[in-house]
């Protein structure tokens, strides 16, 4: 089934009775499933969340709610420690003021990592049910293959960077054997191997985070954008959620608005359904050539 999550990176700079009508209004929308991360502004996102939820406590269980820890922001590298992952989680577990996560993603690989100390982390988070399932961010198959040979659990997610723009999730297998490098390592077709739920994020962004949408650098695709949001009735942000949405791995896109305009009009890529033909022209509208 093709569902859409909300990200709230972007939340830090309202307060908090703008960030309770935020989320009001994408509850009410159908939103229910959230995405944070400890970083994001320096813990206000978490806490904005957790004040909004605090007041609506009969809607946790309906609500999935995803944080990640790993990218240690007070030294700027990773840090996948034991004692660090336990006390980042008890430390978002106080912010989003909830006894459990649903899901915990550790944001990006640490050089460093020991996986018997991420192994003695998640049992502890699992046993004493703070903890409900885990994944991972920006992480390669062999990483995924790793983590899950040395700790023995189930990773069911990889959030990775994911548009239009920024595609090598599913263009690098077309270049198979050409001279272009390999980004992702096969990661698309390894997640549907092993059924793991790939998350998109900067979905309507460049690599360098710069939105595409009406961006004078990608004319061409804009065109494109425009022509089939006329042809949909709807707007190029949403035909390049929906083109996410099309692939058969079920990506999920997670949208980082903080406009409800925009979260309401990002519902309707959940019922378009691109040609084939608009699918690859959408890829051929961002420059790359088919072999
Ligand atoms: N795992 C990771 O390493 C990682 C990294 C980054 C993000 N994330 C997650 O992914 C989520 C989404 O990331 P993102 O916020 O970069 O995603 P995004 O949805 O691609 O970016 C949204 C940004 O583009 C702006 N924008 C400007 N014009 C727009 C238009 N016409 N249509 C739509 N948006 C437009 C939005 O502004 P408005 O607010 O005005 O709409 C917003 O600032 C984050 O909230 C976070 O949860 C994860």
């Amino acid at each position: 089934m093709k569902k859409i999550y909300l990200g709230l990176m972007r939340i830090n700079n309202m307060s908090q009775s703008e960030a309770n009508d935020f989320l009001d209004n994408a509850i009410t929308l159908g939103y229910n499933s959230f995405d944070l991360a400890d970083i994001y502004g320096n813990r206000k996102c978490e806490e904005l969340f957790g004040n909004f939820l605090e007041t609506k406590k009969d809607l946790r269980e309906k609500l999935f709610i995803q944080t990640k820890c790993g990218i240690d922001s007070e030294n700027k590298n990773y840090n996948s420690s034991k004692h660090y992952i336990i006390n980042h989680v008890k430390e978002s577990l106080r912010l989003l003021k909830t006894t459990y996560i649903d899901s915990l993603l550790i944001h990006r690989p640490d050089i460093l990592v020991d996986y018997q100390e991420i192994k003695e982390a998640f049992t502890y988070l699992f046993e004493t049910g703070m903890v409900k399932s885990f994944g991972v961010s920006n992480m390669s198959p062999l990483q995924i293959e790793a983590l899950e040979k040395y700790t023995g659990f189930k990773l069911k997610y990889n959030q990775v960077q994911f548009s239009l723009i920024h595609n090598y999730l599913v263009t690098e297998g077309i270049f198979f054997n050409m001279a272009k490098e390999n980004y992702t390592l096969g990661l698309i077709d390894y997640a549907r191997i092993k059924n793991i739920e790939l998350q998109a994020w900067s979905v309507v962004q460049n690599s360098n985070w710069e939105c595409f949408i009406d961006n004078p650098k990608y004319i061409k695709l804009n065109q494109k954008l425009d022509s089939l949001a006329n042809k949909y009735g709807t707007t190029k942000s949403v035909i390049a959620v929906a083109w996410i949405l099309k692939h058969p791995a079920n990506i999920i896109p997670i949208v980082g608005t903080t406009k409800i305009e925009r979260l309401k009009e990002y519902k309707k890529a959940l019922n378009i359904d691109l040609t084939r033909n608009e699918y690859y022209d959408l890829i051929k509208a961002t420059d790359i050539t088919l072999p």
